[in-house]
């Protein structure tokens, strides 16, 4: 009989489902393994209000397929137009959980982020007077600065000193692809974790630009180096309960990421427990995935554990070449045409 493993349902603390049609199908992709999903609001244009993501939130519903359950979990897109009042209203509404922070121009939809967050101060006050969660895009765009040192940067000019400044604002440094942001990630104590995502778990830049250019693994914040991949696999293999699950699918349409100039975003919904089952038992730590994917974003969340289960299989099978995305053509998901050695047991 092949080997299972049943854990608590899990969340998805970091997810894009974009919107219009393709939510038919990213939403579809996620509800086969998580409960719950923090939705990320670049849409365009972004979601900034709270009655936008009511609206956002109605048409995620209206795409879930019959029969499966599954809660979005709103945020709203900061930007230099954010006003204390608004944080009350997210205060109000009892879904919306989160802001994200996007640098302006960081990544896909950020033109409309944020340009100078020391003028966003009295916002990310009212943030911490309600205990709104601050997520973060953690890269700064400064041109001067390489595109692998931007995290890294982004983590001493703008989150170390707003650390300081605001102790007890609730925070998640979301997809998390360096040593140095594990670091300081395990140097924070009260409300403070980070996402970590099936891609810079299983890669590191080689794989994705060494014999050849590979557009499906390009993703910001970009792979980084093996030391930066092993810091990251123990991270979250530690059980430790800053880190936890946060995919970052980030559908994009086959040919504009086959492009000259290809869109950031790996598309992972499909294959993301499979992956992050395969890191743990590599590690020999796969008592310690329910906790990773299931336990520790509610908590951070202030929010209840699932109370269903998920089964995975020990099965060999292989990830499809591509997926409908509808009149948007195909989807590549990460690892497609590879094997995965587990598998999400579906009914
Ligand atoms: O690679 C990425 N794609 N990183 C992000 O931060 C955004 C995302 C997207 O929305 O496509
Ligand atoms: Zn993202």
């Amino acid at each position: 009989m092949a080997l299972t493993l049943t854990i608590m349902a899990p969340d998805d603390a970091h997810l894009h489902l974009r919107d219009g049609a393709s939510l038919l199908y990213t939403v579809a992709a996620s509800a086969q393994s998580f409960k719950r999903a923090v939705v990320m609001p670049n849409l365009v244009p972004p979601i900034t209000s709270v009655d936008a993501a009511g609206a956002y939130r109605d048409r995620i519903l209206q795409a879930l397929p019959q029969g499966t359950s599954f809660t979005p979990l709103m945020t709203l897109y900061l930007t230099d137009q954010t006003t204390p009042e608004t944080i009350d209203t997210v205060a109000a509404s009892g879904f919306v959980r989160a802001i994200k922070l996007y640098p302006a121009g960081a990544t896909t939809n950020a033109h409309a982020g944020v340009t100078q967050l020391e003028r966003l101060m009295p916002v990310l006050e009212r943030m911490t007077y309600h205990q709104i969660p601050l997520l973060m895009h953690g890269e700064v765009t400064d041109p001067l600065v390489d595109i692998f040192d931007r995290e890294a940067v982004f983590i001493e000019r703008v989150l170390a000193p707003l650390r300081g400044v605001l102790p007890e604002l609730p925070m998640v440094l979301e997809h998390i692809t360096t040593a140095d942001a594990v670091a300081f990630c395990r140097a924070q104590s009260g409300r403070f974790a980070a996402t970590v995502t099936p891609q810079h778990l299983l890669y590191q830049r080689n794989d994705m630009l060494v014999g050849g250019i590979r557009p499906h693994l390009y993703c910001l914040p970009i792979l980084k180096r093996r030391h930066d991949q092993e810091a990251l696999v123990q991270a979250v293999v530690s059980g430790d309960s800053r880190f936890f699950l946060g995919t970052d699918s980030a559908p994009h349409a086959r040919h504009s990421k086959e492009a000259a100039c290809g869109c950031a975003g790996v598309f992972n919904a499909p294959v993301a427990m499979e992956v992050y089952a395969h890191v743990f038992e590599e590690q020999n730590a796969l008592d310690r995935l329910e906790n990773f994917s299931s336990r520790f974003a509610a908590d951070f969340y202030q929010m209840p554990h699932n109370t269903d289960t998920l089964t995975l299989i020990r099965e060999p099978w292989v990830v499809p070449e591509q997926m409908s995305y509808g009149t948007q053509g195909s989807l590549i998901p990460l690892l497609a045409g590879q094997q995965l050695n587990w598998k999400v047991h579906h009914g």
